[in-house]
C-alpha cells in the first residue's frame, strides 16, 4: 500500500464473533430508542430556517430515525463568508497538526463503529457488513491523507486553494462524505460539506465527531439541504475555491458549465479556474469467456451486481458471457438469486436491502418494464412479503439481443445480459467504449492471453480480473474513471491532494 508503513488499513470489525454481533444489536437498540436531529453546523451557530423533515429507513417506513432542519441559500452565503475568514488559519496549521487531528477523528469513528453501523443501517438500508466496510473505508481516507502530508514528498510549502465545496451522493453517506472531507482538510482547505437529501443524519453526526476531534467549527461547515437550492448555491458563489462532488454524471455536467462560467480570484490576487473532482455514474461490464470457472464467475457476480442493491457506483451492470457457457452460467446464477435473502438489513442475516426511496424504485421498476416491453427475457427473484413495508426491487437479469450495451446507468440490482462469440471480443470492446462511461471493468478467463487483450483495451478506472469488481480500498486501489465517469484524480489515491492546491509542484503528476 502507498505509505503502507505509516498507515495499516482498518480492520473494522468481525462479523462472525458473538460478541461483536451482540454489540451491533445493542447499538441497534440504542438507535431506535435515540432519534437523531440534524441541522446545519454552521461555525457561529446560527441555526438553518428551513422545516423540519423526518428520515425514514428505507428498508421499513415505519421506522422513523430523525428528523433534520435543512439548510438553504442564504444559509450556504453565510458559511462561506466564515470558511473564508478561517482559510487563513488552516492553511498556517502545520501539516503534521492537521494530520494529528484527522488521525484523531480516525481513531473516535473506530472506536464508535457500532453506533455508525447500526445508523447507516436504519437511514441507508446498509447490511451489516456494507455497514462495516464503510466505516473501514472511511477511517482509512482519514489515516491515507494523513499521511500524505506527513510524508517526506508532501510539499512543505504547499499553498491550498481556500473554501472547497464537497458535495456527496447518499449510497456511501459515510465513506465518500469523509473522504472528500478529509482531502480537502488534509491539503489545507476549509470544508463547505453538503452530504445527499437522503442521507443528512449519519453526515450530521460524522462532522459532529471531527469537531470533536480538533476541526474548528469554522474549518469544517455541515449544510444538509436540497442540491438545487443549497448545493447550487455554494457552488456558483465567488468565494468557493474548489468542488469535491460524488455522484450523477447529469449533475457533474451541469456543475461544470457553472463553473466554467468563472474564476477564483486567490490570496495573491490571481485568477484561476476552479477546480472540479468529480467522480460519476458507470455502465460497467465484465467480460466472462469459456474457459471461466463457473461457480467462481456466479460469486463474484452476485456479490459484484446484488450486494447494496447494486447501489454501488462500481457495480456490474452488464454481464458479457461467451455464448458456449451463457446457459450454464445463467441457470447456476438464477439458482443463486433465488438464494438471496432480501429484507430490512436491520435484520443481520440480510444479503439484499432495500433500495433508497421510492423515486428510485419507481426508476428502476419503469426501466425494468421498458425492456420487457421492447421484447428482452426478464428473470427476477423472489421478493418476500414484508418488501411491502419499505422500497425493495427483486434482483433482476435482463437478457439483451446483439452487443449494445445500455445507455444510462440503472442505480439499483438489474444486471444486463449480453452473450457473445468467438472473434467478436473486439467488438465488445468497441460496445463497452460506445457507451462513455470508464468506471469499473471486470474479466474472467483462465487465457493470459485474453485478460491481457481486454485490460489493454478496455478503457476504465478500475480493472478487476478473475474476483468480483466492487470494494475498492484505499490507498491499494485508488478509485475513480474516466469518460463519463469522472474527471479524476482517484479518491484513495497519492494525486487527489495536489488537485486541492493552488500550486501544485511542477513535477507533482497531474
Ligand atoms: P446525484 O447526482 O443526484 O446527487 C449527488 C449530490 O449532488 C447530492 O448531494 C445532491 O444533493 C447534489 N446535487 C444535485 N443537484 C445539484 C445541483 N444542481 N447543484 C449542486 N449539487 C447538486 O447522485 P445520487 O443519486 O446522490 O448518487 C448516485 C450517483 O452517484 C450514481 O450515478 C452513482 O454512480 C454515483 N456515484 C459515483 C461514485 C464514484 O466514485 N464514481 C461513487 C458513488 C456514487
Ligand atoms: N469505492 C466503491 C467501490 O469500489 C464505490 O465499490
Amino acid at each position: 500500500a502507498l505509505y503502507g508503513a505509516a498507515r495499516p488499513n482498518s480492520t473494522g470489525c468481525d462479523l462472525a464473533d458473538e460478541a461483536t454481533l451482540r454489540t451491533l444489536s445493542e447499538a441497534l437498540h440504542a438507535s431506535r430508542a435515540t432519534p437523531v436531529a440534524a441541522q446545519a453546523l454552521l461555525a457561529d451557530g446560527r441555526t438553518a430556517s428551513g422545516t423540519p423533515r423526518s428520515v425514514s429507513n428505507p428498508g421499513q417506513h415505519d421506522d422513523i430515525v430523525g428528523h433534520v432542519r435543512q439548510a438553504g441559500a442564504a444559509d450556504a452565503a453565510h458559511a462561506l463568508a466564515l470558511a473564508q475568514r478561517a482559510a487563513a488559519s488552516w492553511a498556517a496549521t502545520p501539516a503534521p497538526e492537521r494530520a494529528a487531528r484527522l488521525r484523531r477523528a480516525a481513531d473516535a469513528l473506530q472506536a464508535d463503529l457500532p453506533a455508525f453501523v447500526a445508523l447507516l443501517m436504519r437511514e441507508v438500508g446498509k447490511t451489516a457488513a456494507n455497514g462495516v466496510a464503510e466505516v473501514r473505508e472511511a477511517i482509512d481516507f482519514l489515516r491515507f491523507y494523513a499521511a500524505q502530508i506527513t510524508d517526506p514528498r508532501w510539499p512543505a510549502n504547499a499553498k491550498p486553494l481556500g473554501p472547497v465545496v464537497c458535495i456527496s451522493p447518499w449510497n456511501f453517506p459515510l465513506a465518500i462524505f469523509t473522504g472528500q472531507i478529509a482531502a480537502a482538510l488534509a491539503a489545507g482547505n476549509p470544508v463547505l460539506a453538503k452530504p445527499a437529501e437522503q442521507t443528512p443524519l449519519v453526515a450530521a453526526r460524522m462532522t459532529t465527531l471531527l469537531h470533536a476531534a480538533g476541526i474548528p467549527r469554522d474549518v469544517l461547515q455541515l449544510l444538509p439541504g436540497e442540491g438545487e437550492t443549497v448545493g447550487a448555491a455554494l457552488v456558483a458563489d465567488a468565494r468557493t475555491a474548489g468542488v469535491l462532488f460524488t455522484g450523477s454524471t447529469e449533475v457533474a455536467k451541469h456543475l461544470q458549465r457553472t463553473l466554467a462560467t468563472r474564476v477564483h480570484a486567490g490570496a495573491d490576487g490571481r485568477a484561476t479556474p476552479i477546480p472540479l473532482v468529480a467522480e460519476t455514474g458507470g455502465q460497467n461490464a465484465m467480460v466472462v469467456d469459456s474457459s471461466a470457472l463457473a461457480e467462481q464467475v456466479v460469486q463474484d457476480v452476485l456479490t459484484s451486481a446484488f450486494d447494496s442493491a447494486g447501489q454501488r457506483c462500481s457495480a456490474l451492470r452488464v454481464l458479457c458471457l461467451q455464448d458456449d457457457i451463457a446457459d450454464h452460467v445463467l441457470y447456476m446464477l438464477r439458482g443463486a438469486m433465488a438464494e438471496l435473502r432480501i429484507g430490512p438489513a436491520t435484520r443481520l442475516s440480510t444479503d439484499v436491502g432495500p433500495v433508497i426511496d421510492a423515486a428510485a424504485r419507481d426508476a428502476i421498476v419503469a426501466h425494468i418494464e421498458a425492456m420487457r416491453a421492447r421484447g428482452c427475457r426478464v428473470w427476477q427473484a423472489p421478493l418476500p412479503p414484508q418488501a411491502e413495508r419499505g422500497t425493495y426491487v427483486a434482483p433482476t437479469l435482463i437478457e439483451l439481443d446483439g452487443l449494445t450495451l445500455p445507455e444510462r446507468e440503472v442505480f439499483g440490482p438489474v444486471l444486463h445480459v449480453v452473450r457473445w462469440r468467438r472473434g467478436e471480443l473486439d467488438a465488445l470492446v468497441a460496445a463497452i467504449h460506445a457507451t462513455g462511461y470508464g468506471l469499473t471493468f471486470g474479466v474472467h478467463s483462465r487465457i493470459d492471453e485474453t485478460i491481457d487483450h481486454l485490460t489493454q483495451r478496455v478503457q476504465a478506472g478500475n480493472h478487476y480480473v478473475n474476483r468480483n469488481m466492487v470494494g475498492a480500498v484505499v490507498g491499494v486501489q485508488p478509485f475513480g474513471g474516466e469518460g463519463l465517469s469522472g474527471t479524476g484524480p482517484k479518491a484513495g489515491g497519492p494525486l487527489l491532494l495536489y488537485r486541492l492546491l493552488a500550486d501544485p509542484p511542477a513535477d507533482a503528476v497531474q
